[in-house]
């Protein structure tokens, strides 16, 4: 446990006795604004890391497969630092942090956006789907947040991606939903417990949002998969689906000072989409 007055205002290497939360940002302490995104690949996550970076941030992401990182190296700005990482291993976590440790000296913001869905009805049960969706979703959210703590500084901001499914019937996603709910269970206490440093945890909750999760998920209910997602996006009450880049001005919103009293709460970015009875 971190002492309410001892661990209260240090920051970032370079930086002494002023916290980031409390409006003073020089020259340099806006230099020093340094993101960690899991899942920054693709989707929601990639439009994170794009945002960030054109605000100044120094970004990291993780992605897991070899293509997607790939693709990442090769389109993302050079600047992004890329980093291949399974989700489901402790073991990759603890390299993540280490080589973010050792690139950037310390965390301002954490987003932990990887996550996976494994739509599949009851009579299909399979364990290994459920224990994957559970790992990704859930356990390593809270283990990256846990190793990822000793560099966050004092006044920094955690972000995790839920989704409003969570909450919300949704036929198929019954472990996805879990999983996600577990997170949204958890993030009272951690808000209550990271308090004493200022440190802010908040959920994003999108709703069907238009990326390669989105699509591959379609694509497996419906052959026309533009047709299915049209559709989708005529019953959304904005009257359309949402994009990454909804998502990506939320989390940044909650990483910002403008959101330095906000925490222990859900966002949801959905045109609306969940609202009805
Ligand atoms: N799209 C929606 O409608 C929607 C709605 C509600 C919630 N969400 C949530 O939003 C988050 C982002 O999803 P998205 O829609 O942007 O999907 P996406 O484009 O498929 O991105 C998923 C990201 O998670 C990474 N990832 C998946 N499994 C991983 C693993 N085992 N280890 C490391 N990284 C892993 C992927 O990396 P690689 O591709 O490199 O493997 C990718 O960067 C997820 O948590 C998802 O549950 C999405």
């Amino acid at each position: 446990m971190v002492s309410p007055v001892a661990g209260l205002y240090p920051v970032a290497a370079g930086h002494h006795g002023r916290g980031i939360n409390e409006h003073n940002f020089g020259v340099n302490a806006m230099s020093a604004r340094t993101a960690l995104i899991t899942g920054g690949t693709s989707g929601i996550g990639r439009a994170t890391a794009l945002s960030l970076h054109e605000r100044g941030y120094r970004v990291a992401i993780t992605g897991q497969r070899d293509e997607s990182v790939a693709r990442a190296r090769q389109e993302l700005p050079e600047e992004i630092l890329v980093l291949q990482a399974n989700a489901r291993s402790l073991t990759d976590i603890d390299r993540v942090v280490a080589e973010v440790g050792a690139e950037f000296g310390h965390l301002t913001t954490l987003f932990l956006n990887a996550g996976t869905n494994r739509p599949m009805s009851l009579d299909t049960w399979d364990e290994a789907a459920y224990d994957e969706v559970f790992d990704v979703n859930t356990k390593c959210v809270f283990y990256t947040l846990v190793k990822a703590l000793p560099l966050l500084t004092d006044g920094g901001s955690v972000i995790v991606t839920v989704g409003i499914g969570a909450t919300r019937s949704l036929t198929g996603n019954v472990i996805a939903a879990g999983s996600h709910a577990a997170i949204l269970g958890m993030i009272p206490t951690l808000a209550l417990e990271l308090a004493p440093r200022h440190i802010r945890i908040n959920a994003v909750s999108p709703g069907m949002t238009d990326t390669p999760m989105t699509r591959a998920g379609v694509g497996q209910a419906f052959d026309d998969v533009e047709g299915a997602l049209a559709a989708m996006a005529d019953s959304n009450p904005f009257g359309r689906l949402g994009r990454p880049e909804d998502v990506a001005g939320t989390v940044a919103y909650l990483a910002s000072d403008d959101a330095a009293y906000v925490t222990g709460q859900e966002i949801v970015v959905s045109g609306g989409a969940g609202l009805a009875i």
